[in-house]
Parts: C-alpha cells; structure tokens; sequence
C-alpha cells in the first residue's frame, strides 16, 4: 500500500537482494499488487507499473496475498486497510508512527484477533533495529531509561546551527531538500513526529500504552544562536530528545530540546543521523546508532519486517509476540518530573539585581549550581544560570515570580539538562 519514498526502496531491496532473501526465509516472495493514488504518476525505473492499482480492494481482499506492507503514511485510511487486512488473514508490516502511536491498541488485539503477523520496525529511527530489540533482546531487562534522537530533520538543523553557525531557516531548507523533512515540517520541527516515535518506543519499554497524545512536547522554534553558543562554552550541546523514564510503576514520556554534556554519547550523533540510548537494569547502556530516515533506511526495517512475517507464516507461527502492554502505568505530568535546568535572563545591569534572582530560587527550593554574566546589551545585562536538580513546579514557580521583577527584562530561555546527573 503506496509506492513513494519508502515503498520505492522496499521494491528497491526486494529485487536487488531477492535472490538471498529467498534462501534466508525458504520460499520466494512475489511481489503481487502495489497501491497508489494516482496511476499516471512519474515511478523510479524499478517499480513494475503492470503491478499498480488504484483499487484497495484488488489487494486487500486478494486470497493470494499473505503480507500487506502499508507504507502510504496517514491515519484513517491506513487504519481502514489495516483492519480489513487482519480480517481477511492477513500480516502485515507498516512505518506509520502516525498510526501506532494513536491506535497501536485496537491494531494489535485485531492482529492477535486474526492470528496475524504486526510489525512495524521502519516506524521509529528509520533504518535503526530498536522495536524488535526492545522486544526481544533486552526483553529480560527492565529498562530505566529511554533518550533518542528521533527525529532527523532537527538534528541536522542544530547541528548544522553549531557546527556551522547557520541560522535555523536556512539550515531547515538544506533538511527539506535532503528529503529528511515531513511533507509539512511543523510536525519536525515542533516536536510532533519525536513525540509519535517515544509514545510507541515507552509503551515497549514500559509495557503500559502510552498514546501520542500523552506526550509532552516541545520543539526547537525558540533555540536561538546564543543559547547553542552558551551551551558549548559550559560544555554542553544542544540537541532535540524523545526521553522516557520508568519508576515506581510511574513513567515520564517527553519531548524537548536538552543541553547534553559534550562527553555524552548522543552528543556525538550529528547532521540527519538518529541514536537511541537505552538504559536496562542487566544490560546497562546501549545505543543504537544510524540513519533514521530515507528510501533505503526505511526500507531495510521493512524489509526486514516483511521477511520476520514471512518465516512465521512459513513455519506456521505467525503473531508469537503480541501486544506486550499488560499494565497501566501512571502517566507524570510534567510538573511533576525533575531535572536540572539552563536559564538565560536579560537584566537590568545595577547591583542587587543576582541577590533578588538567587532570593526568589531560594525561596522556591531551586537550588542553583552555577551562574555566569555575559554579554551587556545596552544598559542590560545577560545572566546564564544552571539548577541542580529540582521538580519543575518548583522551577515554574521561581520564573514566574522572577518575570515579574521590575529589575527583569525577560526569562528569554529554559532548557532542560539531561545525562549529566541522575
Ligand atoms: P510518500 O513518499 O508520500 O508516499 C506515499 C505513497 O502512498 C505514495 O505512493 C501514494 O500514492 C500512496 N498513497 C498515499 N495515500 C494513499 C491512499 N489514500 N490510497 C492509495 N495510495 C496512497 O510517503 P513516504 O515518505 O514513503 O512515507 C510512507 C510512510 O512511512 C509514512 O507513514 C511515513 O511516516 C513512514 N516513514 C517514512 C520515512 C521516510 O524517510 N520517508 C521514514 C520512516 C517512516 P501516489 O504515489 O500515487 O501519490
Ligand atoms: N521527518 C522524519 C525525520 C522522517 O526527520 O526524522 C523519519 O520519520
């Protein structure tokens, strides 16, 4: 279902490596329909046009199909097809994060329902093996804590806004014309598509749903230049987080733009590439490193997807692993967690002004680690700040007080640190 970016590089891999494949599962794939939109588009060389269709049912409702790959993205229909495909018997493989991250639930009792294949490894991290390993391999852990970097489009923005000193714009075009960038980029760039990929990635993780719409999200619209430049100087980098975390039958699922100590294994993933470090009460620290995004990355979790659902089917064992969400955990709201926090206030520059700041902390239970004057703009002053580790609704509590000082122009930046002190 569907042929674009994805589909093309599927159709790409099934031909190019057919011949192994065969061999790996035992029996020959045939490649027997291909939905589109629109029959009279422009196709790459490798898509067999005599294979296009544009009626669902010609694939859905065909008994000689076994595997339905559903790569045209989108909710309700994709949703419509995947349903009436588990009713008709079959498996079937997707990378729609829009879909599993909102009904993951419905989809995988259907799937259990119908005694079918549901996978859908090409969803979060493109090209990365991080769903099965979760599932399967790190199984026996309990997993403490989940940080990625998700999301390509804004990793090649910040790093390109550090590395190479362009404004965000600009660097936000170079990602669309990479091809990295959702059709509309607001769901990049605001934090949306990270958050679909760390609803799906804490329900495995934590075995409790934790739907899209449970995440908490920022994006990375309000990182200016000086916070990245402050950032280096206090040896931090900047980059956008999907963070989850598990304690006390309690969970924090949650989007935004981090400083991250320079030392920092994530620190180290640049430009388009995404890294899910994940923290397993046997096994550790791990981190899975590569391409997130794009026709072949993509295709490669698919394709592996498709050949997992083949080999079941073959041995007659299709859905051994199923939804594997058998709690409920509570969700913390984001007052609620703790963090250490980055703070850039602009300043009347006269004295007394850092002693009513640090009373007002004070008074709130935030304790400070470290602060810095910078730069003097005028006759105001920047002050930079680092907590130590507070609750946030104490953190909130001090700003807002804070922003109501007469000797303060503005709180023009918050920034969570992560993965310096836990
Ligand atoms: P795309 O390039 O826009 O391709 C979508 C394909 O689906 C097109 O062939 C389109 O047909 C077809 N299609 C869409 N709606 C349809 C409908 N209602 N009926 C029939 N055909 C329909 O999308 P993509 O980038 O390949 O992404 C596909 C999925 O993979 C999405 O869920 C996306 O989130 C996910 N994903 C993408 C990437 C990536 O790097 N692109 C990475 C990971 C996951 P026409 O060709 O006729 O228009
Ligand atoms: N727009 C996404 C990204 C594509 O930039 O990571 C893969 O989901």
């Amino acid at each position: 279902l569907g042929v674009g970016t994805v589909g093309t590089g599927v159709v790409k891999v099934l031909k190019k490596n057919g011949p192994d494949i065969e061999r790996k599962i035992g029996r020959k794939l045939h490649l027997e329909g291909i939905l589109v939109r629109d029959l009279n588009k422009k196709r790459a060389a490798d898509i067999p046009r005599e294979l296009l269709t544009d009626d669902p049912a010609a694939i859905l409702d065909n008994p000689e199909i076994d595997i339905i790959v559903e790569v045209m993205g989108g909710i309700d229909k994709a949703f419509e097809y995947i349903c009436r495909a588990f009713e008709n018997k079959k498996s079937v493989v997707t990378a729609n994060k829009d879909l599993v991250s909102v009904h993951g639930k419905q989809l995988f009792a259907l799937a259990e329902k119908n005694n079918c294949n549901f996978f859908f490894e090409g969803s979060v991290a493109g090209g990365i093996p991080i769903i099965r390993p979760l599932k399967e391999c790190l199984c026996g852990n309990s997993i403490n804590r989940i940080m990625g970097i998700i999301n390509g489009t804004t990793n090649y923005i910040l790093t390109k806004m550090s590395c190479e000193g362009k404004e965000f714009e600009e660097a936000l075009a170079e990602a669309k014309d990479l091809g990295y960038a959702e059709a509309d980029p607001t769901a990049d760039i605001e934090g949306l598509d990270a958050a679909r990929k760390i609803a799906i990635l804490a329900s495995i993780a934590f075995n409790s749903r934790i739907t899209y719409p449970e995440v908490y999200v920022e994006g990375i619209t309000r990182i200016t230049s000086y916070d990245i430049q402050y950032a280096e100087e206090l040896g931090y980098t900047i980059k956008l987080l999907g963070i989850a975390k598990g304690s006390n039958g309690e969970v924090e699922v949650r989007v935004h733009p981090v400083l991250i100590p320079v030392s920092h294994p994530l620190a180290a993933v640049n430009n388009e590439f995404n890294a899910i470090f994940v923290e397993g009460d046997a096994v550790g620290e791990t981190m899975f490193y590569g391409k997130g995004a794009g026709e072949l990355p993509t295709a490669s979790a698919v394709v592996g997807d498709i050949i997992a659902a083949a080999r079941n089917i073959n041995y007659g064992v299709p859905g051994k692993i199923g939804c594997t969400c058998f709690e409920h955990k509570r969700i913390k709201h984001i007052t609620e967690i703790e963090s250490k926090y980055y703070i850039r206030v602009s300043v009347k520059d006269q004295p007394g002004v850092l002693a009513s700041i640090a009373g007002v902390f004070g008074n709130t239970d935030v304790s400070l680690a470290s602060v810095i004057q910078t730069r003097l703009e005028g006759d105001l002053a920047e002050l930079v700040l680092i907590t130590h580790r507070v609750k946030e609704a104490n953190l909130q509590d001090a700003l807002s007080i804070i922003e109501g000082l007469s000797v303060v122009a503005a709180v023009s930046s918050v920034i969570r640190v992560e993965g310096s002190e836990e």
